[in-house]
């Protein structure tokens, strides 16, 4: 993109911005604050960012945000993570080489993924195209299950230049990863989650359903915002987070809110070893050590397999 219509694209989308009605929750860190107080005493509070709220509150704050991010994320990703996250997400689809490796016949069936938090389709274009040029794989599918539907039009929208539009071989489907009851038991040969468990509001029971849904055998693989090993490099990291994310969030999207709340949800996702212990827990078998740092840790590719009980 040239430097003016770079700029061009970003004036429209401060614009575009500027006129629309604010969300409900703004200032997630600051103002909101005082008004923290849960609504009963039964509520049980979890975390929103830096900020402690009622779990039956988070769902809608983590919506709002996704809907007021929502056309202009990609935009956003390559700008916060300088391009990165392209390679990161090209490594994971690699890692995970779907698709059948059976020739041709009556006996391939093609795998049948589940892309969890797809939101506007990164990864499951990217593992159809996997299948289809690498796999030679025709018959692999992905269903993209999102709450967000939001971030599920611009999947769409995105989806109509790829050669998966109106096919077989690509679905929608709005959805709480916690609870999926129209997904059948042992169904699903790989689930996928990528930048999205942190924004659950109960990560466990997203990892209990991605158990129950998958067959025996099956694979759960996430890629999410980690912990950094080197203090040096993680200084450095936080400042970048912390100081220049919001900024590009204000100027791009003209919301510098929900890129304050992204940052924050980062800090506040388990560390790798945490997360590898609440994926054991809800069944899997952790293959080697669990998880894979990309550059430095600042995201993880963490895998687990659900065990094939024998009879
Ligand atoms: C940062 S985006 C990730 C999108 C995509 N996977 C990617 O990597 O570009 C996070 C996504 O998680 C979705 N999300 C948040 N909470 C969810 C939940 N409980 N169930 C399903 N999706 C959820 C949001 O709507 C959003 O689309």
């Amino acid at each position: 993109m040239s430097s003016r219509s770079a700029w061009r694209a970003l004036h429209h989308s401060a614009k575009r911005r500027a006129f629309q009605p604010a969300t409900p929750y703004r200032c997630f860190s600051c103002t909101r604050r005082a008004q923290d107080q849960p609504k009963s005493e039964q509520d049980r509070m979890t975390h929103f960012g830096f900020t402690n709220v009622p779990e039956s509150e988070k769902e809608s704050r983590v919506g709002a945000v996704f809907s007021s991010v929502a056309s202009s994320y990609d935009t956003m990703n390559d700008l916060m993570s300088l391009g990165i996250h392209r390679l990161w997400k090209d490594h994971f689809v690699r890692s995970l080489n779907p698709g059948s490796p059976l020739p041709a016949g009556p006996h391939r069936k093609g795998w049948n993924i589940l892309d969890i938090a797809g939101g506007t389709g990164d990864i499951a274009f990217r593992m159809l195209d996997h299948a289809t040029n690498i796999n030679h794989d025709i018959e692999t599918r992905v269903t993209i299950s999102d709450i967000n539907a939001d971030m599920l039009a611009e999947g769409r929208k995105r989806s109509v230049q790829t050669p998966y539009y109106n096919t077989s071989r690509l679905d929608f489907v709005e959805a709480n990863a916690e609870h999926m009851p129209h997904i059948p038991d042992a169904s699903v040969d790989l689930y996928t989650v990528v930048f999205g468990i942190r924004n659950f509001t109960d990560k466990q029971a997203a990892l209990n359903e991605a158990f129950r849904v998958l067959k025996p055998g099956g694979v759960f693989a996430c890629m999410e915002f980690s912990k950094v090993d080197n203090p040096v490099f993680d200084a450095i990291y936080k400042r970048w987070n912390f100081s220049a994310i919001p900024m590009i969030g204000q100027l791009v999207a003209g919301d510098r809110d929900s890129y304050q709340y992204l940052v924050e949800s980062i800090e506040r996702f388990p560390s790798q070893d945490e997360f590898r212990g609440m994926i054991q827990k809800a069944g899997f078998m952790i293959p080697g050590k669990g998880y894979e740092n990309l550059t430095g840790g600042i995201a993880a590719i963490h895998k687990g397999i659900k065990p094939v009980v024998k009879a």
